[in-house]
């Protein structure tokens, strides 16, 4: 009797929108115990659950191939796209490009991990991560709002079943790992977790491309981390090459996992930087080229001290990162990895 009236009540008491019952990006809102409606503006969809298309989008949804037909062409019948490269069709169909690009981010941004309504405050606080789509309500039975298991899977497994592949295939595309730790190298300067404030915060400290990674995000870390001679970072020698000190000689907190000796911790301004092999890669090429552009500059400026030396160096390095990341990176990813073609030379 209990356990039917509490299944009835339960029941009676959910949440409408942990039935996740908007379709097409639209907006469950809450209005009595068990009503909800759907906001559907500028979704192009309306009716109770945003399923029904307005006429543009009917066109547009007609029109549209598929993301595999869009593929096909794209790195097929390279004619059209020389035509296309030569005309002023390049020009419209690269502002197309980046203006539907830009379009999958809201600006101003929408929810955090706090607000899962609009507010001035998600908009505005920059130190918290943006996030896209509202949480699933928290009083909903399940993480995924009324279906699935009652609880987050474990991670290991989710790696185990899902990411982890135990052979090695060769990237269709011609993209490598090199590539994908460019990116995550070069976006952990900005991308960053203040851990004092929590997972759901980053640092946002608005100095975008600082080479942070490389020299620390702060005074300390950086003192920590450089030799105070001639400009240079801190590094020993093995075999006759260069590599970054270890948290010995360079006292700096480091992310490893638990009980890795200090002899092997090497550090980088980054504290994540020793958990990736690629990602302390770039560490290690990067501390390389301060240190060379280092002996460059010591003879050209003789009475430089050691801060001027390192400052100007940082500037260089800092100007070989971004040129890098927009002349190489930026340029070749789109040829390279997603389209065989030439389009954006
Ligand atoms: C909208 O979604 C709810 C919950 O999923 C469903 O019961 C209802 O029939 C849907 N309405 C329409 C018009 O599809
Ligand atoms: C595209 O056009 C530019 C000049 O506008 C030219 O430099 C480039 O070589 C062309 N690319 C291809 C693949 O034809
Ligand atoms: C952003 O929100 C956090 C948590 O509420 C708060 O500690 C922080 O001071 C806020 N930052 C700004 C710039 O308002």
């Amino acid at each position: 009797m209990c356990i039917v009236l509490c299944i009835v009540l339960c029941i009676v008491l959910l949440n409408p929108c942990c039935y996740l019952p908007c379709q097409n990006q639209g907006v469950c809102v809450r209005y009595a115990e068990d009503e909800y409606e759907c906001d559907c503006v500028r979704t192009g969809f309306y009716g109770e659950n945003c399923t029904v298309p307005e006429f543009w989008t009917r066109v547009r949804l007609f029109l549209r191939p598929s993301p595999g037909v869009v593929h096909f062409i794209l790195t097929h019948f390279s004619w059209i796209w020389d035509i296309v490269n030569s005309t002023s069709m390049r020009e419209f169909l690269m502002r197309l490009v980046l203006t539907v690009r830009s379009n999958f981010i809201p600006s101003p941004p929408t929810y955090n991990s706090k607000y899962s309504y609009l507010s001035w405050e998600s908009y505005y606080n920059v130190s918290y991560y943006t996030r896209l789509l509202p949480p699933v309500p928290e009083d909903c039975p399940t993480p995924l709002g009324v279906r699935g298991a009652a609880g987050l899977p474990d991670p290991e497994l989710l790696v185990e079943r899902l990411f982890k592949r135990k052979t090695f295939r060769k990237d269709p595309q011609r993209c490598n790992l090199m590539f994908a730790f460019f990116a995550q190298h070069f976006t952990h300067q900005f991308f960053k977790t203040y851990n004092r404030m929590g997972p759901g915060f980053t640092k946002a400290l608005g100095h975008g491309v600082d080479a942070g990674h490389i020299y620390g995000d702060s005074l300390e870390r950086q003192l920590q981390l450089r030799l105070l001679k001639d400009g240079k970072l801190k590094y020993q020698l093995i075999n006759g090459e260069m590599y970054p000190p270890t948290v010995v000689e360079a006292p700096v907190k480091m992310n490893y996992p638990p009980n890795t000796p200090l002899d092997q911790q090497l550090a980088f301004g980054h504290e994540l930087f020793g958990l990736l092999p690629g990602l302390g890669m770039y560490g290690a090429i990067w501390l390389r080229e301060h240190n060379r552009v280092c002996d460059i500059l010591k003879p050209l400026h003789p009475h430089w001290d050691d801060e001027q030396l390192f400052q100007t160096a940082r500037f260089i390095i800092i100007g070989e990162l971004g040129a890098i990341c927009l002349n190489v990176f930026v340029v070749a990813y789109p040829n390279l990895c997603l389209f065989k073609v030439k389009l954006f030379e």
